[in-house]
């Protein structure tokens, strides 16, 4: 019996026989050699069947392995330089556990609603093993941050009572005899979590029902939320700026492979230090009609002026200060003057826009009751987040980045589709 390895740690192995399970990537023959790429989701290996070497069945079993078949493939490992990951295997036993029908995504160009149609097998292919690695990159760097500031993780619920970022995208859904929209957002549930823990953050899905069907948007998306105790404005700015930047600088430190098979410019991302620039809602609108752009001051940003400041700088950009109007109703209004709030987003560079939404909530009762009713939301609904402003309240701020935008940024993907292993728009449920 050989050793069964994976292809990543198979650089351990050489000169050994060893066995590899997996599937046929690709196949090529010349005559008295097969080449047959086998991936095992860790990695892709060359597998060279020599005629000479083999049983004449199982050579000729290895030149009609169908694209996508199951097999597991026996011998020996070799280093060489040229092969792809850098180790190549020669080929001394084969066995074929499901020879695969016509596989439906070839090496020709396919549209991309075919490709999302078969997102449950594009996930094999080379680009989405690369996004896929990335995104678990993202994610673990994430907490690994919050974790080592002593952030502790606290799950927030998805069924919930009430709105938290506008009604307008709220998903229903029959709760027994009563309704529940599915979250948008967990930051109501981590205020109440920085208030027994101090600093806190959620990781999970979060749900809107966005009309919208731009590159940026997605009906179900990844959220991580850190909310501290204590914490202002500046605060909440410089903790995501140090934040952002750890998790741009794991990446390449860590996933520089799969940023060369997505062909990323790696510039840019080198970039990523602090300190991030900072501007006001004002400024930043100053900034768009200097391009000609007409935005009336209250209205929030669109895509396309996302797009245009996000292309100002090489760092990301945090822009504070937004109009309370085009805000949500917990955003702490600035004391010098009210129409505007102490929040902030953060737009990625390259024209990626925002990543992060953040910023200081309202702490005082009487004043978030206000901003309730005259929103008019159900009071009844957030007794128990009135209660916070009860029972020791303290300034508190906090952040949401969506993970999706954060990995087609770091990626450089054109959309968030490519993002998320299934993803969840407008127009698919499927597959
Ligand atoms: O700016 P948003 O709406 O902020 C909040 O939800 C706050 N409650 C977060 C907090 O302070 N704890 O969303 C935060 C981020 C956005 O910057 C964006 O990256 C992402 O979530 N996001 C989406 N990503 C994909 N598809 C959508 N439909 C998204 N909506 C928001
Ligand atoms: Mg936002």
């Amino acid at each position: 019996m050989n050793t069964v390895v994976t292809i990543d740690r198979i650089g351990a192995h050489v000169g050994a026989e060893v066995e590899v399970r997996g599937w046929l990537y690709n196949l090529r023959s010349s005559g008295a050699l097969h080449f047959l790429l086998v991936r095992d989701g860790t990695g892709i290996l060359q597998a060279v069947a020599v005629r000479a070497d083999l049983p004449p069945e199982v050579f000729e079993t290895a030149g009609a392995v169908s694209q996508e078949s199951s097999i597991v493939v026996e011998g020996v490992v070799r280093e060489d330089r040229r092969a792809p990951g850098g180790y190549e295997m020669t080929l001394r036993g084969l066995r074929v556990v499901q020879t695969a029908e016509p596989y439906p995504i070839t090496p020709k160009e396919h549209g991309v609603e075919f490709l999302m149609d078969h997102r449950h097998l594009w996930l094999r292919s080379t680009r989405q093993w690369a996004i896929m690695r990335i995104r678990a990159e993202i994610e673990r760097a994430m907490c690994d941050y919050l974790d080592d500031l002593g952030y502790l993780r606290v799950d927030t619920p998805i069924l919930t009572p009430s709105a938290c970022e506008g009604t307008t995208t709220l998903f229903e859904t029959p709760y027994f005899d009563a309704k529940a929209y599915l979250a948008q957002s967990g930051q109501l549930y981590n205020e109440a979590n920085a208030a027994a823990f101090g600093r806190v953050y959620s990781f999970g899905p979060t749900f809107r029902a966005e009309k919208s069907k731009t590159r940026r948007h997605l009906t179900e998306f990844w959220m991580l939320e850190p909310e501290a105790a204590y914490l202002d404005l500046d605060g909440y700015m410089a903790l995501a700026e140090g934040f952002v930047a750890a998790v741009v600088q794991r990446v390449l430190e860590r996933r520089r492979p799969e940023l060369e098979i997505l062909k990323r410019d790696l510039a840019p991302l080198e970039k990523i230090q602090p300190p991030f620039p900072r501007i006001s809602y004002d400024q930043a609108v100053a900034l768009l009609r200097d391009r000609g752009m007409a935005i009336t001051w209250g209205e929030d940003f669109g895509g396309d002026e996302e797009t245009v400041l996000s292309r100002l700088n090489d760092r990301p950009l945090f822009v504070h200060r937004y109009p309370a109007q085009c805000k949500a109703f917990y955003m702490q209004p600035d004391a010098e003057r009210p129409e505007v709030v102490l929040g902030a987003d953060l737009l990625a560079p390259e024209g990626y826009g925002e990543v992060v939404g953040g910023g200081e909530r309202i702490h005082d009762r009487a004043l978030l009751e206000r901003r309730i009713d005259e929103m008019k939301l159900p009071r009844a609904e957030y007794a128990w987040y009135l209660d916070l402003r009860r029972y020791g309240s303290v300034p508190h701020s906090g952040f949401g980045i969506g993970i999706e935008r954060t990995v087609a940024w770091i990626c450089g993907l054109e959309h968030v589709r490519e993002t998320i292993a299934f993803p969840r728009l407008i127009n698919r449920l499927y597959p």
